[in-house]
């Protein structure tokens, strides 16, 4: 599998003019990375109209549940995805030929390396072994839950004073941190996935300190089958829409959730 001969998912250089391609310099050209969103806006107006379908290269550090049926989702609108794990690429062999020619094995350190867009479905527990260096410039779409039984204890998360994606970003100074997909079950990202337009279609909130970033995920949420509603700055992972206790029902609809973020 060749690597992508352009980058549509990967975060613009800062330098660089913040274009689309099929998007031209849209309201948002005028923002700078780091500008937080007050406030909810939703994403999937943004992209309701696109005509063309972008391929990009989704590397994966985290090859399981949420990670395979991400990569499901990626493969069915035209991805080409590049899995990892933690016991490396053999164990994944079955998995990559199950998914077909569009899909490898590699390391982590890879998978980062030759992403437009990183997913990162690992317990949250695994953090410190994640491979800074190459996530270096990289979006990463971090779908991790917190689960104490799981991962130990983390006093600063139980106390509301940070969360999984914050403690990320800082894990992460050189990578651009969006928080979405964490909130929903791995089953339900397959099963109740649908065609942009489709009345009701599930929405899924992200939280990100750069707009951007925000859009490049919203859209491939939306390859994914889902409508992304844009719950404002990092720190509002840390609210209960993005806690997987409180969060996970009633799936909602853009304009229902964008009005429960308010
Ligand atoms: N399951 C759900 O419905 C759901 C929904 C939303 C969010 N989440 C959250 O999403 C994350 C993943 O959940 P999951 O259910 O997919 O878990 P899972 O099925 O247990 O898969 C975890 C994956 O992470 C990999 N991994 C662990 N440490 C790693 C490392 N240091 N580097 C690279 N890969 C590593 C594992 O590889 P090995 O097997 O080789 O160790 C495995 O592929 C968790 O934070 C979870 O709380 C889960």
């Amino acid at each position: 599998m060749p690597p992508s001969s352009h980058s549509p998912l990967r975060r613009p250089h800062p330098a660089a003019p913040a274009t689309w391609p099929g998007h031209g310099t849209g309201g948002d050209a005028g923002h700078t990375s780091h500008e937080a969103q007050a406030g909810s806006v939703s994403c999937a107006g943004d992209f309701e109209h696109r005509q063309e379908r972008l391929m990009a290269v989704i590397g994966f550090i985290g090859s399981g549940l949420v990670g395979s049926a991400v990569a499901r989702r990626a493969l069915a609108a035209g991805h080409q995805v590049v899995m990892s794990n933690s016991r490396g690429t053999r164990s994944l062999a079955r998995l990559v030929r199950e998914f077909g020619p569009a899909a490898r094995a590699a390391t982590p350190g890879e998978a980062a390396t030759v992403a437009d867009l990183v997913v990162l479905a690992i317990p949250y527990g695994k953090f410190p072994r994640l491979p800074r260096d190459e996530l270096t410039g990289r979006i990463v779409l971090d779908a991790c839950n917190y689960l104490p039984y799981r991962d130990g204890r983390d006093r600063a998360i139980d106390e509301g004073r940070t969360s999984t994606a914050e403690v990320l970003a800082q894990r992460l100074p050189y990578s651009t941190i969006v928080k979405g997909l964490n909130t929903i079950a791995a089953g339900q990202i397959l099963a109740d996935a649908t065609p942009p337009g489709t009345p009701n279609r599930r929405a899924i909130p992200i939280a990100g300190d750069d707009i951007i970033a925000k859009q490049i995920v919203a859209r491939f949420i939306d390859d994914l089958g889902f409508d992304a509603v844009d719950a404002g700055p990092l720190s509002g992972g840390r609210g209960p829409h993005f806690d997987p206790r409180t969060a996970w029902q009633p799936p909602l609809t853009a304009p229902a959730l964008a009005a429960a973020l308010t």
